[in-house]
């Protein structure tokens, strides 16, 4: 029986692992230069983080989460997003004894069981920052900035950053109450979803896809009418930042987010060329989550990415990566009788810091000269024959096709001299 791979999962060929580890390199080097050094955390957690830190009333607890019981009856969860776990690890390593903010990044597969589609699967990969202690308003920024200067690095273009507030405990409870004074009349014509989230929580309703949802919302009160001083301060500095920087972004009164924690700042980065799932980026400031989840009272702000849809933004903006280079040399064996010295041949070359193929198929020089293209060799060494009787080998450029005979004593250093040039 052929057995394939779990609905909404993928597998990453040679040639999409190449373009990955392009891109987490980028991302690691960004995040040096900002000062954000990497958490890894376990793939699984106790299902109560996640319950408590992402929001028993989200999408993601309600329906998504891949919960098991282990062998030792506990139950665990396979991570469905990573703030939560950044935020117990910061708590639970002590980091906020340390110097603040604590800035950290992590990459890595998520999991969730929705409805695969283009752009969203089962296991998907996360880039995401998490910057702990700061309360100011210039996190925010620093972290949308961030998630901004990846994708300007990378060439992506018609980026559309969505911002919000969504307020905080304060202010937020009068906001919910005029919300609902506002949708009551028209409480049961809702989809059903959104009957269901008027108590539990009315401001998912906003982002509700649903027309007729949509049209009862027309004039409703906004987030950001209701903001007390302090977070409409907060807010209007953010956006001071962000002009500052040069990042444009478009105020959205709609967005709030499908996971409980946050408040203040929400955003999204959004890019319509990749279809439905059009957010390549989410995130915002999450000031009561630490404290949740049992720490000391601690801001925090953050984002994280999905990687698949950055891909998918790279193929429909016909963007290609650079290209990863060939090998430096191909080492083809001319006889039976110099299989050996070919080998250790190719063992030195490799000590020596070079990439070094070898034929372990025992093929015929012509294949070997057509694999060594494949691997877009800078160039072959012909090893057996009787240049083997004078200790040489015969060297040949895969560009020019020169061929010049070499002692095998220095051709270590010939070929590093050349490849040098
Ligand atoms: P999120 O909006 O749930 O936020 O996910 C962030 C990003 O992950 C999305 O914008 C999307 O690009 C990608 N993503 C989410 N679900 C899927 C899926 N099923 N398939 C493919 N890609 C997906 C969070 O996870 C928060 N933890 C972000 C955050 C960090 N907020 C503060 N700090």
């Amino acid at each position: 029986m052929l057995t394939k791979r779990p609905r909404g999962t993928n597998d990453f060929l040679p040639e999409d692992t190449a373009k990955w580890q392009y891109i987490e390199k980028l991302l690691r080097e960004i995040c040096r230069q900002f000062g954000y050094a990497e958490l890894r955390t376990p793939i699984f957690e106790e299902t109560a983080l996640f319950l408590r830190g992402v929001g028993d009333t989200t999408d993601i607890v309600q329906k998504e989460m891949y919960t098991f019981e282990d062998t030792g009856g506990r139950s665990l969860t396979l991570r469905p997003e990573n703030t939560a776990s950044a935020v117990r690890a910061y708590v639970e390593n002590k980091l906020f004894a340390g110097q603040q903010p604590v800035r950290l990044f992590y990459m890595g597969p998520m999991f969730r069981y929705e409805r695969p589609q283009a752009g969203r699967f089962r296991q998907f990969h996360q880039f995401g920052v998490e910057c702990f202690g700061p309360a100011s308003p210039a996190a925010d920024a620093e972290v949308i900035a961030l998630a901004w200067e990846f994708y300007r690095r990378l060439g992506l273009k018609n980026l559309e950053l969505n911002l919000n507030s969504v307020g905080c405990p304060n202010c937020r409870p009068a906001y919910r109450q005029a919300l609902q004074d506002f949708l009551r009349p028209h409480l049961l014509e809702l989809c059903p979803t959104c009957q269901e989230r008027f108590e539990k929580n009315p401001l998912r309703i906003l982002d509700c896809k649903n027309p007729q949802c949509q049209q009862f919302l027309q004039g409703a009160p906004t987030t950001l009418d209701a903001l007390c001083d302090e977070c409409h301060e907060h807010f209007e500095a953010v956006q001071s930042y962000l002009h500052a920087a040069a990042i444009p972004y478009r105020l959205n009164t709609k967005l709030v987010r499908g996971l409980d924690y946050y408040t203040n700042t929400a955003f999204e980065i959004l890019l319509s060329d990749i279809g439905a799932q059009s957010a390549v980026c989410g995130g915002g400031r999450y000031n009561g989550l630490v404290e949740e989840l049992g720490g000391k009272a601690t801001p925090g702000v953050g984002f994280a990415l999905g990687m698949e849809r950055v891909f998918s933004a790279l193929t429909a903006q016909k963007l290609a990566l650079p290209e990863q280079p060939g090998l430096d040399v191909f080492v083809a064996v001319l006889d039976k009788q110099a299989q050996t010295m070919a080998f250790q041949l190719a063992c030195n070359l490799r000590q020596s810091g070079l990439a070094a193929g070898y034929d372990t198929m025992e093929r015929s020089l012509k294949a070997q000269f057509k694999y060594a293209d494949s691997q877009r060799a800078a160039y072959t060494l012909l090893v057996g024959g009787e240049e083997l009787t004078r200790d040489s080998v015969v060297l040949r450029d895969m560009q020019s096709s020169e061929q010049t005979e070499q002692s095998i004593n220095e051709i270590v250093a010939i070929l590093k001299e050349k490849l040098a040039k």
